[in-house]
């Protein structure tokens, strides 16, 4: 895909990326043996990464989502964030996998993990396809990394940029036309 502004150059190859979920799909279904998790994957980043994550688990399990927003548009994080859309389910009791498409400064997933906590669930573990540990502003707990990558700007494999290039088939780097 030639993107109209800027330009996107590749990381993480198609084939480097599903041969990573499957790992990470092996080693979650070895940590959840016996349990019935609730795998909760946040919108809208995390759909593609989710897609092929689930069908990597050997569990029974239920799939939920919540839609959060933390990004105001283009690349420029607000510092807010905000719930949109909130489970369809009760968690309280239930073993919960987050399902996270990447962990950048970690206000999302520090937000979220502490209203999902208030919910009495009997765990969380958060599983994130990559992880910009330099971006960090907030501690949070991220249990399974499929790639750590440098403070970059990524997009595809789920990931937008202002609504756009989730549909890539692999990781780029996206880089602004005055660049
Ligand atoms: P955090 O709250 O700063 O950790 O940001 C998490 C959210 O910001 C992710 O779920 C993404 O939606 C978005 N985000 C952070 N970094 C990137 C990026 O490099 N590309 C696309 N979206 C990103």
């Amino acid at each position: 895909m030639i993107p109209t502004t800027g330009r996107i150059d590749p990381l993480l190859s198609e084939e480097l990326v599903r041969g990573r979920i499957q790992e990470l799909g092996r080693q979650i279904t070895q940590d959840f043996e016996g349990k019935r998790p609730v795998v909760l994957g946040l919108m809208n980043g995390s759909f593609v990464f989710m897609a092929d994550l689930v069908r990597a688990l050997d569990l029974e399990l239920e799939v939920t989502f919540m839609r959060v927003a933390s990004y105001g548009g283009k690349t420029v994080t607000t510092g807010e964030v905000k719930i949109l859309h909130d489970l369809d389910c009760t968690i309280q009791g239930r073993h919960v996998l987050i399902v996270e498409d990447i962990v950048d400064t970690g206000l999302t997933l520090h937000k979220v993990r502490n209203v999902l906590l208030d919910r009495q669930p009997a765990s969380i573990r958060i599983v994130t396809l990559l992880d910009k540990p330099s971006r960090r502003r907030v501690e949070v707990p991220v249990d399974y990394v499929g790639f750590t990558i440098e403070d970059h700007f990524v997009v595809g494999f789920g990931l937008d940029m202002d609504g756009k290039y989730r549909n890539l088939p692999y990781v780029g780097i996206y880089s602004p036309e005055s660049l």
